[in-house]
């Protein structure tokens, strides 16, 4: 496949377009199966205490293990034979601070007031820490039973939202939709949106949403907010066991231990990195060159959400990657050769044009925008 697509540059110069889109339409069915492995788990097979053992994987790897979602936990799971319990990167932070995260892996929590009633609770009902929606969205204790709603990724018939009407607890109801469809309904968008304001049918009636604030943090400070928790042996009131440990031997589920006891442990180790120096798109790729593989290339949804967690810690406005502008073929091409299959442009983000690469946001949800390639950004290369 590399001689092809070497071939396939060499050759771009003197093709025409509409010979280039045939050769283009045999690439596209295979950049987007191209599986990077932008990070791996490693397990450590020594008793440690949990801070020990984050200064060892920060020494060696670059931090304690933290899992986005259950194809994660599996290449987790996968990474040992062992049967016995090992920490993760998941601590409590015992000064009752909790965070609001949506269910759905990746959809970022963003506060925005005008979508709470903070006074919807009824009588003197004490905040709780799942989200409930009627018209607006109000926190409830998470043991209550009501209708929800689903998301399903699947889109059949257009459909994204389904509402159920066999009440039961956040819990119970998170699980029902990762079983039947791909998890509660989350972020702005679905929650807000026009087709769940059809489920309602101008009804008033109030649904779980995927919504709940707990106090885990993970290790190198990201937000994932999978959770795992073994619903029989987790109890969130024992205070003393603010540490998570994965129970190989029941499923990977999870539960917490005292900090001090010392038990084996996971690792995970990055293959991209920030570099947080403001270079212009041609000077980061050349710096990427030389140090590193390349200029990052996102391939797919997973891809970009190691971007979006490392865009973060970004001391520019955008982080440059490794797409721009070719004129010459007048399309979008990444640097790795792949055309672009997967995609996240903001809305009216994208600006056709010789000298235009693309940064993603640092903030908000980490889309793409089309930038000069003179302006000066921090950049991601990638290690592999
Ligand atoms: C983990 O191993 C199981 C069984 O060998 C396999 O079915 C599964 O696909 C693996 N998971 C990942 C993420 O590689
Ligand atoms: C799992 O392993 C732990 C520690 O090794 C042990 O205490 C527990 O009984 C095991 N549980 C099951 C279901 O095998
Ligand atoms: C975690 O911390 C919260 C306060 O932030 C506390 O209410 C809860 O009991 C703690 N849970 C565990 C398992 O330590
Ligand atoms: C609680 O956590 C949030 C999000 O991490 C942070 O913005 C806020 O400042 C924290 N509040 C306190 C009192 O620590
Ligand atoms: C909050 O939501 C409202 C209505 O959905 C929207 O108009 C506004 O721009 C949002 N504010 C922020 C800061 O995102
Ligand atoms: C939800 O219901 C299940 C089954 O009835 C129960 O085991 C669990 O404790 C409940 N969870 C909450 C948060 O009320
Ligand atoms: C699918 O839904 C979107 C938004 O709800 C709408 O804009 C679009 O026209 C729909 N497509 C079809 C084929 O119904
Ligand atoms: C919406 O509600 C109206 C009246 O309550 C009912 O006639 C109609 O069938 C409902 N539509 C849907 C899509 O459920
Ligand atoms: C809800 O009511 C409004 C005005 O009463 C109407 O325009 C709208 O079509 C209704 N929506 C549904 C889903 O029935
Ligand atoms: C942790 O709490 C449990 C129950 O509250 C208690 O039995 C145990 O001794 C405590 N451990 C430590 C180290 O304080
Ligand atoms: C990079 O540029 C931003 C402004 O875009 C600035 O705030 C930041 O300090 C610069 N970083 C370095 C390392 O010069
Ligand atoms: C980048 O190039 C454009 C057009 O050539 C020019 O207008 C702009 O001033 C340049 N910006 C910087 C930061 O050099």
């Amino acid at each position: 496949m590399n001689t092809v697509r070497r071939d396939i540059k060499e050759r771009t110069n003197q093709i025409s377009k509409m010979q280039w889109s045939l050769y283009l339409f045999i690439l596209m069915g295979q950049c987007c199966f191209f599986t990077c492995r932008l990070y791996e788990y490693h397990f450590i097979e020594e008793n440690k205490s949990w801070s020990e053992a984050q200064r060892y994987c920060r020494e060696k790897y670059t931090d304690l293990a933290k899992v986005f979602d259950m194809t994660d936990m599996s290449r987790l799971r996968n990474s040992t034979q062992n049967q016995g319990e090992a920490w993760i990167g998941l601590k409590n932070n015992t000064d009752g601070n909790r965070t609001w995260h949506w269910s759905l892996p990746g959809v970022e929590y963003i506060q925005n007031d005008s979508s709470w009633n903070l006074n919807g609770r009824t009588g003197n009902e004490p905040p709780g820490n799942c989200g409930r929606k009627r018209d607006k969205l109000v926190d409830v204790s998470c043991d209550h039973t009501l209708w929800f709603t689903c998301y399903d990724e699947m889109k059949k018939d257009n459909k994204t939202l389904y509402l159920i009407t066999t009440p039961m607890n956040w819990t119970q109801a998170q699980s029902y939709c990762r079983s039947h469809y791909t998890d509660l309904a989350s972020g702005l968008d679905q929650v807000d949106g026009e087709e769940m304001k059809d489920l309602f049918n101008n009804s008033t009636f109030s649904v779980w949403i995927g919504l709940f604030r707990d106090s885990w943090r993970w290790s190198d400070g990201s937000d994932f907010s999978f959770r795992y928790w073994d619903m029989q042996l987790f109890n969130n009131e024992q205070s003393n066991k603010t540490c998570a440990m994965t129970l190989l031997n029941r499923s990977g589920k999870w539960s917490s231990d005292e900090c001090a006891k010392e038990k084996p442990f996971f690792c995970y180790d990055d293959k991209m990195i920030l570099i947080k120096e403001n270079k212009t798109w041609e000077e980061a790729l050349n710096y990427c060159e030389n140090n590193y593989k390349g200029l990052v290339s996102i391939t797919n949804p997973e891809v970009q959400r190691w971007v979006q967690e490392k865009a973060k810690n970004a001391d520019s406005p955008y982080v440059w990657i490794g797409l721009s502008y070719k004129c010459t073929l007048g399309l979008w091409l990444w640097v790795s050769d792949y055309v672009v299959c997967y995609n996240k442009w903001a809305t009216e983000g994208k600006t056709e044009g010789c000298d235009m690469s693309v940064g993603v946001d640092r903030g908000g949800q980490h889309e793409w925008f089309s930038r000069r390639n003179n302006e000066t950004y921090n950049f991601i290369c990638s290690k592999l």
